[in-house]
């Protein structure tokens, strides 16, 4: 049929150890939003890098508008007509913002760069897509979530008839979520074709025309939406039933208070201020709220990654400091951050010594200092196990593992740590569906030994299945805490947007 914007057939990819795509087809439509799911490591992004000439596929065709082509390079991709959101973002840390986007494209009057030219269209870009990102910040001084719209904005720049999208609302909120789908909107409506990955299925409805099904590098099946429903999509993709998307909460008592803060305050004054709360053995304390309500600061805070000006934190009963992250984890503090790629994973590490970098010490011999290979292969190989991490071997350098793969070692490395305040800043990140489930199940056992766990997640359906309670931050400071057992989306939201007019303002003051 000659109605297609893009076939991909039987297209084969191997890396050292693993068939990552086996013969797989792909057929996306103009005008329509095509999704592309599956498991952590099923070779979506490898599919895509393949199609943006950044992976050369061992076998397959590709074809646009009916066309063969061969994509060698990724200047080759963008003269046809694609354009791609990467996953991991790989920004050029100390050029700003119009570098990042531009690179290698300025305009020029006559001879120079025009660069108020190019300023002025950067901001016009950003702003278009309701983003607020200063065009001239370097891109080291970008949150994750400004990365991620500059990002956003880059690929849109190119003005593509294909745009690939491999999780680009990870570390979006929900507000700058909704613009990115109005955006693709337009863009469907212009007669381009989107391709989406996500392991949200719930945004998937929302957006999506048709979906294809990745499994272990193979193509399970294509539908239009409307011929599948969620729970089709997720037997589809893990390849049995899932009944529970959460663990049961036993709702065992919790009347001891393990951690208190009072009136914790930022020593920078544009971050968090007076927040006060209490933390229970055995309870998991999300926190809510929009990108701006200073949530990661403070929990950083709380891990000595940052200074305050005042406040005071107790840990059962006895004031405690944390002055530095060493200190914190002495205190029995562990600390998943949010951007894996830059405060988490040791790329040029194994597997096994990324999952044991805190947990060394426990597998030390007592006395003399010795380290047992022995005792340190089992416990990785163990959590692995029940992450579901897809590896060639526990000896693999991280940086190869899929997305969703380092996320489940990373948080595998705080559950070997042996802490009793776990903080986790968007846990399961980019995590699919069934491994989810295992995250989740850990996490419910931990607190039943008596630990406890904030966690910070801007997932809806996480921080409402998952919280015994549910502490919400709008700029800075606290503006409620929900029952975890009763609390729905409105009421998050409603408390995430209280002094949202203030936002409205400051809004009006950029343009
Ligand atoms: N450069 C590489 N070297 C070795 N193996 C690789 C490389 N890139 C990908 N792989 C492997 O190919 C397989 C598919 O990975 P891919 O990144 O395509 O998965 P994915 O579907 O995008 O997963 P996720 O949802 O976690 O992003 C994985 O087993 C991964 O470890
Ligand atoms: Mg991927």
């Amino acid at each position: 049929m000659g109605n297609y914007r893009l076939e991909i057939e039987n297209m084969s990819k191997s890396f050292p150890g693993v068939k990552a795509l086996d013969k797989v087809s792909l057929f996306v439509r103009p005008g329509t939003v095509h999704a592309l799911i599956g498991e952590n490591g099923a070779g979506k992004s490898t599919l895509m890098k393949c199609l943006f000439g950044l992976y050369q596929p061992d076998e397959g065709s590709i074809k646009i508008n009916g066309r063969d082509v061969t994509i060698p390079d990724t200047n080759t991709a963008l003269h046809q007509g694609i354009s791609m959101i990467h996953q991991e973002l790989n920004p050029i840390p100390y050029r700003n913002v119009v570098d990042n986007i531009w690179a290698g494209r300025f305009e020029t009057n006559g001879i120079v760069v025009d660069e108020k030219a190019m300023r002025e269209k950067t901001r016009k870009l950003l702003s278009g897509l309701d983003f607020q990102v200063d065009p001239l910040t370097l891109a080291k001084d970008l949150s994750v979530s400004q990365l991620q719209a500059v990002e956003i904005a880059k690929a849109i720049s190119y003005d593509a008839g294909i745009i690939i999208m491999d999780e680009p609302t990870s570390s979006l909120t929900i507000a700058e979520t909704e613009h990115l789908f109005k955006l693709i909107g337009n863009l469907k409506n212009e007669g381009r074709s989107i391709i989406y990955i996500s392991h949200k299925l719930e945004e998937i409805f929302e957006i999506a025309d048709a979906v294809t099904v990745m499994r272990d590098g193979k193509t399970v099946g294509s539908w239009d939406i409307q011929d599948i429903s969620i729970d089709g999509l997720i037997h589809q993709m893990v390849g049995r039933d899932m009944k529970e998307r959460f663990p049961p909460n036993e709702n065992l008592a919790k009347d001891t208070v393990i951690l208190k803060a009072e009136n914790f305050t930022s020593a920078d004054p544009h971050s968090f201020q007076s927040i006060s709360f209490e933390l229970f053995k055995g309870e998991i304390l999300g926190i809510g709220g929009l990108v701006g309500a200073k949530r990661t600061e403070l929990i950083e805070a709380l891990f000595g990654l940052r200074k305050i000006a005042s406040g005071r934190l107790e840990m059962n009963g006895v004031e405690i400091k944390n002055r530095t992250p060493c200190e914190a984890i002495g205190n029995g503090f562990a600390l998943l951050t949010e951007e894996r790629r830059a405060t988490g994973i040791i790329p040029m590490l194994s597997v096994k010594d990324n999952m044991l970098v805190n947990a060394y010490k426990k597998y030390v011999k007592n006395f003399v200092g010795v380290i047992q290979p022995k005792k340190l292969t089992r416990p990785v190989e163990d959590m692995c196990r029940s992450l579901n991490v897809r590896m060639a071997g526990p000896e693999m350098l991280i940086r190869n593992l899929s997305g969703g793969n380092q996320q489940k070692v990373l948080v595998g490395r705080w559950l070997l740590a042996d802490s009793n305040i776990l903080i986790l800043d968007e846990p399961t990140r980019g995590v699919d569906v069934g491994a989810k489930y295992e995250i989740y199940k850990i996490m419910r056992e931990l607190v039943s030994q008596g630990n406890a766990i904030i966690m910070i997640s801007s997932e809806m359906p996480e921080l409402l299945g998952m919280s015994d309670r549910i502490m919400v931050m709008c700029e800075g400071r606290l503006t409620g805490i929900l029952d975890g057992k009763t609390a729905t989306q409105v009421d998050v939201m409603r408390l995430a947007t209280k002094f949202s007019s203030k936002k409205e303002d400051s809004l009006e003051k950029d343009k």
